[in-house]
């Protein structure tokens, strides 16, 4: 047996250690000076130079049937977005963003959709209850050239939609260059004294992340660490860079929208002023919810009211959101602070009507009355470890019954989950009840990792074996690789059909 080793032996050893003692220690670094360079501001960089841009109100055309037809056309262009080169951009009837379309429960709607750009995409109608043709998801493609015209009756409560391609695999790219708008619903018939005067107290307020090179175009890369894909360190108000918002009434209501790629928000002012959300994704709460904060993942509404002194000023920051991630909290925009939009008050503020007291009656399903529970566990960027199959119906669903779906994030990932067609309430998070932001019509839902939300829905619709719905998880680039599923609503005791080929 060798009792010592060669004296070669030992001195190449020596090194050796010398070797992985400066690498770790090289790696160490490495990793704190990424550790550091990860969390990201914006934070006294802002002037608060430009008026926030608010998008414009489409002008629908009455037909005679007495719909109201809207005209949306993708356009690819130039836009100046940042102090720097113009960026190349898409939009809808301009070259970034799109109108705002505002409709009524009860209306009957036509958009005509036109794709203007030399790539097929198209346009999906988020949180929009409507037949699965009509809902723009990856199987009602648009190519270039095409105008798509889908019809529906705008039958849910108030609420701030939104509108977006869903090209499968060409999400992300798609909504990053900007073909994104809002699509505000209105119900007389429910009568809540909210602001509503548009682009003066009823503001929506469409928030994104980019980050641009030198010459202005957009980057779309993710940084290094990242486990959602793109986190920009750029933020855009409706398109404007650097926004203040001017208020002239003593309350104002903004419909947030995060219309950003991965990145999540946690909303509150500067000094801290407490204030009300009054709406989530597909409705009104039932009370205003006086709150500090609010916070939004990607493809989340909230609908926000702020009192307003005279000559106010204020700013919207984004402190850090709770990710619930953990170490990797830091390298997916957990510790990021940004200022989004000041606010500032005239010297003089009209009056407003006082908030009031209930704002909608939500008519919850019961659990008792689920037909079925269905299971959806979120892994990597798979559910129920599937990847998205255009041609594979994931779920059967039976036209006007309530179902549980049970939505768990196994692993440490971030996910946003939303399916298509219905809205839903939550019943439970890790079988606590539903916090009050959480406690109104919700399509859209933050899943932090290692925890287990549990919606409930009535799937009323018009039944198509053909056509599926999607649900997905909405950090855009878990999309495009595939976190994706299809549903098809089926009359009682039908089959589904066959998906794929209904794809053209
Ligand atoms: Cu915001 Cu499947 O969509
Ligand atoms: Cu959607
Ligand atoms: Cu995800």
């Amino acid at each position: 047996m060798r009792r010592f080793l060669p004296h070669r032996w030992r001195r190449l050893l020596a090194i050796l250690a010398i070797v992985i003692v400066v690498l770790g220690a090289m790696g160490a670094g490495a990793a704190a000076w990424l550790y550091r360079g990860a969390k990201q501001s914006n934070v006294g960089d802002l002037a608060f130079a430009n008026p926030l841009a608010v998008p414009e109100l489409a002008e629908p055309t009455i037909d005679e049937d007495g719909r109201k037809v809207f005209d949306l056309r993708f356009t690819a262009g130039e836009s100046q977005l940042v102090d720097a080169g113009p960026s190349d951009t898409w939009g809808l009837n301009g070259t970034y963003l799109g109108p705002t379309i505002r409709a009524e429960r009860g209306d009957r709607v036509q958009v005509n959709v036109t794709n203007g750009v030399d790539e097929a995409t198209t346009l999906h109608w988020h949180g929009m209850h409507l037949p699965a043709r009509m809902d723009g998801g990856p199987h009602q493609m648009i190519e270039p050239g095409e105008t798509w015209s889908p019809a529906w009756t705008i039958d849910q409560p108030a609420a701030s939609l939104w509108f977006h391609p869903h090209l499968h695999g060409e999400t992300a790219e798609h909504v990053y260059r900007g073909a994104a708008g809002m699509f505000i619903v209105d119900d007389p018939a429910a009568n809540v004294a909210l602001p509503d005067t548009y682009g003066v107290d009823d503001v929506p307020l469409i928030i994104q992340d980019k980050n641009f090179d030198d010459d202005g175009s957009l980057d779309d890369s993710a940084p290094i660490g990242s486990t959602v894909g793109l986190l920009g360190d750029t933020i855009l108000v409706n398109g404007t860079y650097d926004p203040y918002f001017e208020a002239t009434t003593r309350l104002v209501r903004f419909r947030v929208l995060n219309a950003s790629n991965a990145r999540v928000y946690n909303l509150g002012f500067t000094d801290d002023r407490p204030f009300w959300q009054v709406g989530s994704d597909s409705g009104l709460l039932e009370r205003p919810h006086e709150t500090r904060r609010v916070q939004v993942a990607p493809g989340e509404r909230a609908e926000i009211v702020m009192v307003v002194e005279p000559g106010d000023e204020t700013v919207l920051r984004s402190f850090g959101p709770d990710l619930g991630m953990g170490w990797n909290e830091r390298f997916n925009g957990g510790d990021d602070t940004f200022d989004i939009l000041q606010v500032r008050g005239t010297e003089r503020l009209d009056a407003s009507a006082p908030l009031p007291d209930r704002l909608a009656a939500i008519d919850r399903p019961d659990p008792a009355d689920a037909a079925a529970t269905r299971e959806f566990s979120l892994q990597g960027t798979k559910i129920n470890g599937h990847h998205m199959d255009m041609g594979r119906v994931d779920e059967v669903v039976t036209e006007g019954t309530t179902e549980i779906w049970e939505v768990t994030n196994d692993h440490g990932n971030a996910h946003s989950f939303h399916p298509h067609l219905v809205h839903f309430a939550v019943l439970d998070v890790d079988g606590a009840p539903p916090p009050p932001e959480l406690s109104g019509w919700k399509d859209t839902i933050y899943v932090p990792p290692h925890t287990t939300i549990r919606i409930v829905a009535r799937f009323d619709g018009e039944a198509d074996p053909d056509t599926p719905y999607m649900f997905h998880c909405h950090m855009l680039a878990h999309e495009d690789d595939g976190m994706m599923g299809q549903f098809v609503l089926v009359e009682p005791g039908d089959e589904p059909g066959d998906v794929a080929e209904h794809d053209h």
